[in-house]
């Protein structure tokens, strides 16, 4: 009777030990399989959604404007710090069909990018919006984009060409690997036909937030 009682006794401890490892294993695993991404997911849903406000309700106070199209985020975080240093709202150029990794490889002939580089008339690529809420509100518009092979990457001419830049200085801004800002912004001017449009500034695709943040507080001209 003693001996069963002690038998009895070890498996409680044993199922008890395995039990709380067992669950502590499984808690941690869960966590970091479901946890991580979840956050991620949480995180860019969250600045997502934070775009797709401010483009749909931009604040009609607000004298300048941020619009940028960026395929892989460099363009992106320039802007955002643009947005952060002059107080600005922020527009973002999205293509309907957004292009992959593989729409993006230049070093490929057949890919999406490629082509339209090849043949112009495949350039003119629909975008998900190009109306910003209280477009006449603004005096100042930045618009940044990412230099594809020498000009601006062609998201960014339908937004120029579908609004009225008329009474508002506009400053160009790109992101390049090596290239300059070139003709970008030129051939930007050209295609809007009205707006008062400024040289604009080239930054590298690395280019650290400060860099950004003192050529901005260097505009007081400009905004
Ligand atoms: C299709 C394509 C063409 C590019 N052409 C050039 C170029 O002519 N000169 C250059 O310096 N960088 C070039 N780049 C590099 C991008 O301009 C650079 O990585 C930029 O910072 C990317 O910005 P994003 O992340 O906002 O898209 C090219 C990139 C792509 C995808």
């Amino acid at each position: 009777m003693k001996i069963r009682r002690i038998i009895v006794a070890l498996l409680t401890c044993t199922l008890m030990v395995v039990g709380i490892t067992g669950c502590g294993s499984t808690n941690s695993s869960n966590q970091s399989q479901e946890n991580t991404p979840t956050q991620e997911k949480t995180d860019s849903s969250t600045s997502s959604e934070k775009n797709s406000t401010k483009n749909n309700d931009t604040a009609s106070e607000g004298k300048v404007l941020v619009v940028y199209y960026s395929a892989s985020g460099r363009t992106k975080a320039v802007a955002n710090t643009i947005v952060q240093t002059a107080g600005a709202d922020v527009f973002e150029i999205v293509p309907t069909e957004v292009y992959s990794d593989a729409d993006l490889d230049w070093t490929d002939d057949n890919s999406r990018v490629s082509k339209e580089h090849d043949d112009k008339s495949l350039r003119d690529v629909e975008l998900t919006s190009t109306t910003v809420k209280n477009w006449d509100s603004y005096d100042t518009v930045f618009i940044g984009y990412p230099i594809w092979w020498g000009i601006a990457a062609w998201p960014t001419d339908t937004f120029v060409k579908a609004n009225d830049f008329k009474g508002k200085t506009v400053i160009p801004f790109c992101t390049a690997a090596s290239s300059g800002i070139g003709e970008s912004g030129t051939l930007l001017a050209e295609e809007a036909g009205t707006g008062d449009w400024q040289d604009g500034m080239r930054f590298s695709s690395d280019v650290e937030s400060s860099e950004v943040a003192e050529w901005v507080k260097g505009l007081e001209k400009e905004i």
